[in-house]
């Protein structure tokens, strides 16, 4: 057994090494370690299950990495991927596994809660649900008017709507089956404006909420069935409402049959759970097979997280890395950059993940963390971002870390424009890393004739400090399998930063304030008195009067 691990990271001699590490390296450029190792372009990369991390371009040497290791291994995070996967309740304050890795592996995979196998029952749903797809997209389930269904809403938020919509997506070329939409917001107008496309006769919804008890959800999935009543009848939602929950009861009391309900269990997470129930909207739309596929990539990427030494797994050097940039070199955020359109969202959700996950000022036990958790993490896909961020990226102040994510080949015909992507990729990484020095600007100007004043004024406009790093995860193509492994990449990054932290990254225990005072609100009989501020902006916007 491990030592105990000591209260705050912090105090650690691995962070105390780390910390010394990094004023030491406080003048440490990228391009001086290539220089000093010129195999470090071969020597700092990691490839497996089909994605290749190239992180050469980190503020990070030998020794940097000696040091990370060392932290993984006082924070015990060998010990703590054994208790992830044998089922233990790492998730402590709500008493629960995390064993969204059993949603993706076969049948026989040994994962157990409590002790019990959970194998069967995830089979068992996942055959359902497969049964219930091909019915959809056959036509053989139909409409209350014997209309084949066309167009299937998924209707849920956060973890019930982010993995199914960003799945369906990145891989839009791939969809054979009714077309998927999605509705999120309690903003009615995301509803209206879905609703506004479709027909209630050829129109299937998937209402997806773990708890059954999510504000948002309820509202819209009300609305939606008043709008199918309205031209249909009462009886018509059996054939047009399916539900996806672990709460039988709450789902019964909306109007829906349990043999129209798909469960999962309170052993998956929101943001974890887009590989159970959760997904169906993407199995209905991309067909069983392609999920499948989409799982089998997330299993691959679990044994390979499982098994692989730290030093060669390519979720801990990601989470590793993260961690040194964002404590250590103190970058002020991390920014994906996903090269691939049809990974618009992927950024969306990965903010769920990371920082519903790690944005905790607690450790495991209840103590206030003295350091920075979760970073903040933002972007959008390449090239768009270069026009819009990119600038702050080069010359601003701050630093940020920026993972880049390049899918090796394109979907579409138009080769020579993935040619275009694929450098901008590459020349970004590289501009952030290597900057441009005055003399570099003087050279180049004094070549376009510009001398004197003119001259010297020209130059900080165009100088780039550089040394900011980056990631470079290249994946072949953004195909089921691949983006199942992409995406359980993220979780694991996540699940080991959460470990060198010392915090629970799977329960949201500050989402709830915010739900309970919307509640008060708008539940009260009375006018409700929150703070001057809003009551004010209550009165202007005459809520009551509503
Ligand atoms: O945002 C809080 C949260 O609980 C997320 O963790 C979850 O993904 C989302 O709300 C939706 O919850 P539910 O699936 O229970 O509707």
């Amino acid at each position: 057994m491990n030592a105990p691990i000591p209260k705050s990271p912090s105090a650690t001699p691995a962070w105390r090494a780390l910390s010394a590490h990094a004023a030491r390296f406080a003048d440490v450029r990228i391009a001086d370690l290539f220089a000093a190792d010129p195999q470090r372009a071969q020597h700092y990369v990691c490839e497996d299950v089909g994605i290749y991390l190239d992180y050469s371009k980190q503020r990070a040497n030998h020794e940097t990495l000696d040091l990370l290791f060392s932290f993984a291994r006082q924070q015990g995070l060998d010990a703590w991927r054994t208790r992830l996967f044998g089922g233990e309740h790492v998730n402590n304050t709500e008493n629960r596994a995390a064993l969204h890795m059993a949603l993706r592996a076969p049948r026989v995979a040994d994962f157990r809660d409590a002790g019990r196998r959970v194998g069967d029952e995830v089979q068992d749903v996942r055959e359902r649900m497969a049964a219930f797809a091909e019915r959809v997209r056959d036509g053989e389930w139909r409409g209350a008017t014997g209309k084949r269904i066309t167009d299937i809403v998924n209707i849920g938020i956060g973890g019930s709507d982010l993995g199914p919509r960003l799945v369906c997506s990145a891989l839009s070329p791939a969809i054979d089956g009714p077309r998927p939409h999605f509705v999120a917001n309690v903003d009615g107008a995301e509803l209206h404006q879905t609703l506004s496309r479709l027909r209630p006769e050829t129109t299937l919804f998937v209402v997806v909420s773990k708890t059954f008890a999510t504000q948002e959800t309820l509202a819209n999935a009300l609305h939606a069935r008043a709008w199918l009543i309205s031209s249909l009848d009462i009886e018509a939602t059996a054939q047009h409402f399916v539900a996806v929950s672990t709460n039988e009861e709450a789902v019964s009391a909306f109007g829906i049959a349990p043999d129209n309900m798909f469960g999962f269990w309170d052993w998956v997470g929101g943001r974890y759970s887009l590989w159970s129930a959760v997904g169906l909207t993407a199995m209905v739309a991309l067909g069983p097979r392609r999920f499948d596929a989409l799982l089998r990539g997330a299993h691959a990427m679990d044994t390979h997280f499982r098994r692989t030494p730290l030093e060669h797994n390519l979720p801990v050097l990601l989470g590793l890395l993260a961690v040194w940039n964002h404590n250590f070199l103190g970058c002020a955020s991390h920014v994906m950059a996903p090269y691939a359109q049809r990974l618009s969202l992927f950024s969306d959700w990965a903010q769920q993940l990371e920082m519903e996950s790690n944005g905790k000022g607690v450790t495991r036990d209840g103590l206030p963390v003295d350091f920075q958790t979760t970073p903040v993490l933002w972007g959008n896909v390449g090239s768009n971002a270069q026009h819009a961020y990119f600038q702050m990226l080069h010359q601003g102040p701050a630093v940020h870390a920026v993972d880049f994510i390049l899918p090796v080949f394109a979907d579409h015909p138009f080769r020579d424009m993935h040619r275009k992507l694929t450098a901008n990729c590459f020349a970004q990484a590289s501009a952030l890393m290597r900057g441009k020095t005055a003399d570099e600007v003087r050279e180049e100007l004094q070549a376009k004739g510009l001398e004197g004043d003119a001259l010297e004024a020209a130059i900080p406009h165009r100088v780039f400090p550089g040394n900011r790093p980056s990631n470079m995860l290249l994946i072949p193509r953004i195909d089921a399998f691949h983006l199942g492994a992409l995406l359980a990449l993220y979780e694991h990054r996540t699940f080991v930063e959460s470990v060198l932290w010392g915090i629970n990254a799977f329960d949201q225990w500050g989402v709830e304030f915010g739900k309970q005072l919307t509640k008060r609100l708008l539940e009260s009989e009375t006018e409700v008195s929150l703070d001057p501020s809003t009551d004010e902006l209550m009165r202007k916007v005459q809520f009551y009067a509503r």
